[in-house]
């Protein structure tokens, strides 16, 4: 018997939503070892700096709801918090973004549900960063359950941007002066010429030892 966790599965108790997410970060967590060692072994480099995931908190989740206008059930959660299990990739070149997306896309036991590229299309305030949101199966012992995880795939520079974004918004909750927003573009331009820079020196750098 096959189950979604997008939509529409029997969901018995909290516990069990979480232990699902939490096979579900494990299972994705893994698949991205695997293929940042096998990269290694065959070109000699690591698209991965590294990894860091997390399961949303439950006031998180609720509060998440209560914002879009659903009750908190844990029905509610499962078929509209679509990151509740989030796992973040972060690499050093642009170009290794959409290696570890073409990657993970090509593997058939995931299901890519969405797809938003804000480093094509960055967000008005300078957001960028590559999102999958994807399916992966989970095997219980009588039941197969497919659970939704949100990868976020950036940049080391992307991710320092972020960060510091984010505690922005935190410590003005939200009404951040204009300001200090126009300076957020204007460090979101850095990063994305720095991000470009550092991608043709390490360019130069691979073709001056392939010559070698
Ligand atoms: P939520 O933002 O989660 O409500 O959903 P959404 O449908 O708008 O998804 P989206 O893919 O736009 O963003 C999901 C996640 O990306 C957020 O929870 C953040 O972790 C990150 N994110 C999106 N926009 C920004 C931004 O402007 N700044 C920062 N620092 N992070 C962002
Ligand atoms: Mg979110």
């Amino acid at each position: 018997m096959e189950e979604t966790y997008k939509e529409s599965s029997p969901v018995e108790s909290w516990t069990e939503v979480i232990l699902v997410y939490n096979s579900a970060l494990k299972e994705i967590g893994t698949k991205l070892e695997i293929l940042n060692d096998e990269f290694q072994h065959v070109h000699r480099y690591n698209p991965i700096e590294h990894i860091k995931s997390r399961i949303k908190s439950s006031e998180s989740i609720v509060k998440k709801l209560k914002r879009n206008g659903y009750e908190s059930t844990i029905q509610n959660m499962v078929d509209y918090v679509n990151d509740i299990a989030g796992i973040r990739v972060i690499c050093s070149f642009t170009s290794d973004i959409y290696r570890i997306a073409e990657m993970i896309s090509n593997q058939n036991d995931i299901k890519i549900i969405t797809i938003k590229d804000y480093i094509k299309n960055p967000k008005p305030s300078g957001y960028k960063s590559y999102h999958m949101l994807v399916t992966v199966p989970i095997y219980l012992s009588d039941r197969i359950v497919h659970a939704k995880v949100e990868i976020q795939i950036r940049t080391v520079a992307m991710d320092f941007w972020a960060s510091l974004e984010h505690k922005i918004n935190y410590k003005f909750e939200g009404n951040v002066p204009q300001h200090i927003k126009d300076e957020l573009v204007d460090c979101s331009i850095m990063v994305s010429a720095l991000d470009r820079k550092m991608l043709s020196l390490n360019e130069q750098i691979q073709d001056m030892a392939e010559r070698e």
